[in-house]
This record gives structure tokens, C-alpha cells and sequence, in this order.
């Protein structure tokens, strides 16, 4: 574990049987609202890519909007949200994917990505995967070009990683948590 490391998950709350009993619940309100760290953890993010040229940071809502926000400023790209469905006011492509219990649908807009442009998919954790792999479905259907998947928190137990990279997709994480 580096310096780096230590310090995002210093700043991360821990919230035992949040939303259900037997799970901890890893906050990271208390990272944003942590000067040093909501900037660590965007640097950390984006400096692979310094100097690349990226042309959309998609984020998944909610917690992807805040951080790939920052990123996509940070790295001068545009910035596209994955929404939950019924939120977005013109065409949309969507997409089923299961959750813990039952399914639910998200959604893009369909001009948000032109075939052939670099995309960077944004979210703040990845537990199974169902999410961010609905995602990389919608931006291949697009025509994206996914350079890569960013997550501050990976929870490896849960196989999301692993789903995404069975995909083809590189997967970027800072720090896990069983
Ligand atoms: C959380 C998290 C990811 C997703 C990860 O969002 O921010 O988007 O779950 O889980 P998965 O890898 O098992 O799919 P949540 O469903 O709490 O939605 P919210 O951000 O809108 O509150
Ligand atoms: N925190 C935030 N989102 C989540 C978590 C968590 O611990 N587990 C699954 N989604």
C-alpha cells in the first residue's frame, strides 16, 4: 500500500449494515468533502493519461458524475452522463442490468458519442460489475472507443474487475476493499 493509498482510504468512511445488514458501506462523501484527498484521488486518475488525447469521460450517475466531472476539466475532454432511465430529455440508447435485487435500465443520449471517439468510463466502485459492464455495452453500441474503466474503489471479492477485463476492457482502480 503506498502514501497515496493510505491517504483515500483514510479519507473514506466506513458504514457498517448501510443499506443492509452485513454489508459496510464504503463512503465516499468524506473523500469529496477532503481537499487533499478529492484532489489525490483525481490526480491519480488522470495521470496516465496526461497528454493523451481523450475526447468524452463517461460517468456513471450518481457518484461517476462528481469525479469524472473533475477528470474530464482535468484532462480537457467532454463530458457524457450514464443515467438512470427516464432522467434524459432527448434520444436515448438503453440498457437492462441487474442488480442485487431485480433489474433496472440506464440510459445515453444517442448523438453523446461519435463512433470512433476515445472514452473514458467513470464510476467511484465497482462491487459486481452488472453496472459498469451495462455501461461499456452502451458506449460499444455507440461505436466508443473504451480506453479504459476508472474506479477509486475496487471490491475484488465481487468478480466486478474481472467481469469488465472478460470484455477487453482495461480496468483502473486505486484501492480495494474486501
Ligand atoms: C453503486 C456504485 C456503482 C455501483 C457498483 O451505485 O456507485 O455505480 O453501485 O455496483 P456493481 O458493480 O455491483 O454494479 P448505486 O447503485 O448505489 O447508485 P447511486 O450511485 O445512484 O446511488
Ligand atoms: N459503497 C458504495 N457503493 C456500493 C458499495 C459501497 O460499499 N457496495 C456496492 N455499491
Amino acid at each position: 500500500t503506498t502514501t497515496v493509498q493510505s491517504e483515500l482510504i483514510a479519507a473514506i468512511r466506513n458504514i457498517p449494515d448501510y443499506p443492509k445488514p452485513g454489508v459496510m458501506f464504503r463512503d465516499i462523501t468524506t473523500l469529496l468533502g477532503n481537499p487533499r484527498a478529492f484532489r489525490r484521488a483525481i490526480d491519480e486518475l488522470v495521470h496516465p493519461y496526461a497528454g493523451t488525447k481523450i475526447d468524452k469521460i463517461a460517468g456513471i450517475e450518481a457518484r461517476g458524475f462528481i469525479l469524472g466531472g473533475a477528470i474530464a476539466h482535468q484532462l480537457s475532454s467532454g463530458f457524457v452522463p450514464i443515467r438512470k432511465k427516464g432522467k434524459l430529455p432527448h434520444d436515448t440508447v438503453r440498457i437492462a442490468y441487474s442488480l442485487e435485487y431485480g433489474v433496472d435500465e440506464m440510459e445515453m443520449h444517442k448523438d453523446a458519442i461519435s463512433p470512433g471517439e476515445k472514452v473514458i468510463l467513470v464510476d467511484d466502485l465497482i462491487a459486481t460489475g452488472g453496472t459498469a459492464e451495462a455501461a461499456v455495452k452502451l458506449l460499444k453500441q455507440m461505436g466508443a472507443d473504451i480506453v479504459a474503466a476508472c474506479f477509486v474503489i475496487d471490491l475484488p471479492e465481487l468478480g466486478g474487475r474481472k467481469r469488465l477485463e472478460a470484455l477487453g476492457v482495461n480496468v483502473r482502480t486505486l484501492i480495494e476493499f474486501e
